[in-house]
């Protein structure tokens, strides 16, 4: 799969929603994946406009990183805007059992317009879809190791294409749809960048992890007192400068190496050893 340092050009953004629009005229149902440190940021605008008729479900994945209360809060949020949703951390598998009751729910009034119209048994056909590193990969091997066995090619109808047969009811096609970030917004930008979403290169670190610092001082103050032993009411670079003093950053004529402390820092949260932290919060209107 693309890794952390897959880079966007305007080709790979054509070639991608082309793909998009081609795998959309085979399926019934969207599975989105978006990272539930950044719900917001993580999710592709432009599939809303493509998906136009299709039944949506939303994954909140890595929800073993992220907030369990902002979780249900997103939960809420994408609900009350047509969603069928579902935390879930697929690295453990846990709620994976649980995916099928909410494609079971998403998928039932497509299931009786079908039986209204004679047709029976024709399983509902799902892509994964989302932006590079929400964990599609881990999540189609994950809820595919439930259930499982390709169905191969089916010539004619779908040529080229493998589908995963989860059961009678489902099928999944076997590579995830890759969407592209948004990139117009420069804090967009940043949070896909803390979570390791973009490369790090293009982002200095200590940049970026003065931001995260901003952050996490107003919401998640105590996870830094925690893990580093500093006081989280100060500015930011102070901050930064004490975790250095903490873990024994030292450049070789003595001076603190902030450069060390700000790859610290952004490990710590990308790993999930600074705790369980939601970098966005949802607007209800
Ligand atoms: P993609 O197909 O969307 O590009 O993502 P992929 O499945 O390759 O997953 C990207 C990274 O996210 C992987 O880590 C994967 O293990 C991790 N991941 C996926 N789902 C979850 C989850 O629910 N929770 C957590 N904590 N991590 C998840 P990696 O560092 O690239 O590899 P590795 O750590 O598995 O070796």
């Amino acid at each position: 799969m693309e890794s952390t340092n897959y880079q966007w050009y305007p080709g790979h953004m054509t070639k991608a929603k082309r793909m998009m629009q081609e795998n959309l005229k085979l399926i019934d149902l969207i599975i989105e994946l978006v990272d539930a440190r950044i719900p917001y940021s993580s999710k592709n605008p432009d599939i809303d406009a493509l998906a136009n008729g299709k039944s949506r479900i939303i994954l909140l994945n890595k929800a073993d990183l992220s907030d369990s209360s902002e979780n249900k809060r997103w939960l809420e949020y994408y609900s009350s805007r047509g969603f069928f949703v579902l935390e879930i951390d697929s690295k453990a598998g846990n709620n994976i059992k649980r995916v099928m009751n909410v494609v079971n729910e998403a998928c039932r009034e497509k299931r009786e317009r079908d039986k209204k119209r004679g047709i029976i048994n024709r399983p509902v056909r799902a892509m994964v879809a989302g932006i590079p590193n929400v964990g599609k990969s881990t999540f189609i091997n994950s809820f595919a190791r439930k259930s499982v066995a390709k169905t191969g090619n089916k010539p004619g109808v779908t040529r080229g294409k493998q589908w995963i047969r989860l059961s009678n009811e489902l099928e999944l096609l076997d590579t995830p749809g890759i969407l592209w970030p948004k990139f117009d917004d420069k804090k967009i930008g940043m949070r896909l960048a803390f979570i390791g979403s973009i490369n790090d290169d293009i982002i200095v670190s200590e940049e970026l992890s003065l931001e995260l610092l901003d952050y996490l001082k107003e919401y998640y103050p105590e996870c830094i007192e925690v893990r580093y032993d500093v006081n989280a009411d100060k500015v930011s670079s102070s901050i930064l400068e004490g975790i250095a003093k903490s873990r024994g950053c030292l450049k070789a004529g003595g001076e603190y190496d902030i450069r060390k402390a700000a790859d610290i820092l952004l490990d710590d949260f990308r790993t999930g050893k600074l705790g369980k932290i939601t970098l966005e919060r949802p607007q209800f209107e």
